[in-house]
């Protein structure tokens, strides 16, 4: 068995004040997060519009915390460029998507950046699982993508203890993430379960002081490491 990789936090963006994107990015860093999480949504894989290259740019030139985009996009392949020059460090993209997923994951690692390889939540973990001994993350959706501040949906754990232990058995070290509807209480679960990384949106920026939030869920995630199921 492999020793655990480092427990890390990813606030989302999408969840901060856009018209005060810097102050947000400050405040993350200042309470320790690990990564920041920019969620690309393009309003045909998503019924939702966030942002594109242009705005990860400007996220890029304020921080030097490692860039966590996860592409909720129709065509990652084609975009895979224009978000690793604008300085994402991982390129997350959806197995549902249109584009050949395999191509995808060669094109992301020739790009010289990390890939992730997403699942929705009704989506099954045999849908990702051949791509466990090529991607750097596997990224369990605990929520329909396309909006922040959704409820978890703890049925996905088993995707989260499935993909862990594909993993181990490759002897891959690469981080199971898991995105939406992240509280303390849902945090504890999935670490629980083997997710190394936490994608928070509503629980780090809408109510409370962004330090004591972050600061209350690495103590969750902790602690569910403790009592992991492995
Ligand atoms: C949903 C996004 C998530 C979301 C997380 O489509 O992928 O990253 O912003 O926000 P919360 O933590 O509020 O569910
Ligand atoms: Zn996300």
């Amino acid at each position: 068995m492999l020793p655990r990789r480092p427990l890390r936090l990813a606030p989302s963006l999408l969840s901060a004040d856009f018209a005060a994107l810097g102050d947000a990015i400050r405040a993350a860093e200042a309470g320790g997060a690990d990564a920041l999480h920019l969620d690309v949504m393009d309003g045909h894989f998503v019924p939702n519009l966030s942002f594109g290259p242009a705005l990860v740019e400007s996220v890029r030139a304020r921080t030097r915390l490692p860039l966590d985009v996860h592409l909720m996009i129709d065509d990652p392949l084609r975009y895979a460029e224009p978000f690793q020059r604008a300085g994402g460090d991982t390129l997350v993209f959806h197995v549902e998507a249109r584009s050949d997923p395999e191509e995808v994951v060669r094109t992301v690692h020739r790009l010289g950046v990390k890939v992730g390889a997403a699942i929705r939540p009704d989506t099954p973990f045999s849908r990702v699982e051949p791509l466990s001994d090529k991607v750097d993350q596997i990224l369990v959706m605990s929520v329909h993508p396309g909006f922040s501040g959704q409820a978890f949906h703890p049925e996905v754990l088993p995707k989260v203890v499935a993909a862990r232990a594909r993993l181990d058995e490759l002897g891959r070290d690469g981080d199971v993430s898991i995105d939406g509807g992240v509280t303390t209480e849902t945090a504890r679960a999935a670490s629980r379960a083997g997710a190394t990384f936490f994608v928070c949106g509503n629980s780090v920026f809408r109510g409370g002081a962004i330090d004591e939030n972050l600061r209350r869920l690495r103590a969750a995630i902790e602690e569910g490491a403790a009592g992991a199921v492995r």
